[in-house]
């Protein structure tokens, strides 16, 4: 249903690509507290990267930092080879629903064009064209019937669309999302992540943070956990394992290869350790369908729960 806009600027990566993101020894955060603490990350051209980590962790701001604006106490911030100070930067940006003003008097049309009008407002004869192009944009989305909407009459999955077509009408080549699929049905977090990844084959460089392990991060091709520092950084494959997610979220969460694919059971009191210590052996079931995934609630462990009583025997 979706197609991505025309981008035949954008090139393939090539192996001598400069970084389109690149910080070393980053320490950021507000007002002089420390969100983020020695943060090494280097995005490439192409890259598609899902930043997974618990709240509070710092995926936010580790965007924002990359925007310009969040405050860098240390390190090295640079988008395209530039210092991000210089916020010339070509990216997009869908912030986080929550943090954004509903109140704001602004209607869906307007929310879309407030992706290009700013570096034109000066040429009002741009403005038709601009208008055609916020509308191409809002039909790709399936937005376009609900122009002269305010952008608080909208659901979850509408306004999603709405900050995606708004980052996405200033065609960028970086593409930074938070959480774009919280709080959308299943099909319209098909739609977004169809959207993306051809998006992302059409050269756009993607970074975007989700709390969805399993609909969304095992499906891309690099994840990198955040816990206020960096933590793992990967392929999926490599990255989902119980050790990771331990120090990530600090629960236990086991990871099952079921079928080819890999699963995380996303619950912190989702665990059959009965020994107390690590029993990271237990967390992977093997790949072997024709066997049911092994796992119990900890309080329902089959030790504590007999299949048999033997009060009987016991009288013998
Ligand atoms: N504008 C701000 N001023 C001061 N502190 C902030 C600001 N924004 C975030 N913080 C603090 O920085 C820390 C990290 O927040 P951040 O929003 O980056 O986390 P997050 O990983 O995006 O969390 P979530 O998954 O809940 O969106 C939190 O402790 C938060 O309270
Ligand atoms: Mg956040």
């Amino acid at each position: 249903m979706l197609h991505p806009p025309e981008l035949a600027h954008l090139h393939r990566p090539d192996p001598n690509a400069r970084p389109v993101v690149e910080l070393q020894g980053v320490t950021a955060g507000y007002n002089g507290s420390r969100v983020l603490q020695d943060v090494d990350l280097r995005v490439m051209p192409g890259d598609f990267v899902g930043l997974l980590g618990p709240s509070g962790s710092g995926k936010t701001t580790l965007l924002r930092t990359v925007l310009g604006a969040a405050q860098v106490q240390a390190g090295d911030v640079r988008v395209y080879d530039k210092p991000v100070r210089s916020r010339r930067n070509r990216a997009g940006y869908v912030p986080q629903l929550e943090t954004i003003d509903w109140n704001f008097p602004v209607t869906v049309e307007e929310a879309v064009m407030m992706g290009r009008t700013m570096s034109n407002a000066l040429f009002p004869w741009f403005r038709k064209q601009e208008r055609e192009l916020a509308y191409d944009m809002m039909e790709r989305l399936g937005i376009a019937s609900l122009a002269k909407r305010h952008i608080r009459q909208l659901s979850g999955g509408q306004q999603q669309r709405v900050f995606l077509a708004r980052a996405l009408v200033s065609s960028p080549e970086l593409l930074l999302l938070d959480e774009p699929t919280s709080g959308v049905d299943v099909k319209t977090r098909d739609d977004v992540m169809h959207l993306l990844h051809d998006l992302n084959h059409a050269g756009v460089t993607i970074i975007l943070t989700t709390h969805e392990i399993n609909a969304v991060a095992v499906h891309l091709p690099r994840i990198v956990c955040l816990n206020g520092s960096i933590v793992a950084d990967g392929p999926p494959h490599r990255v989902i394992a119980p050790h990771i997610l331990r120090e990530v979220y600090g629960a236990e969460m086991p990871v099952i290869q079921y079928q080819g694919m890999t699963m995380v059971a996303e619950s912190a009191h989702f665990w059959i350790d009965r020994n107390g210590d690590d029993a990271e052996p237990l967390a992977t079931v093997p790949d072997d369908s024709h066997r049911q995934p092994v796992i119990s609630h900890v309080h329902t462990a089959p030790d504590n729960v007999p299949a048999h009583h033997h009060h009987q025997d016991e009288n013998d």
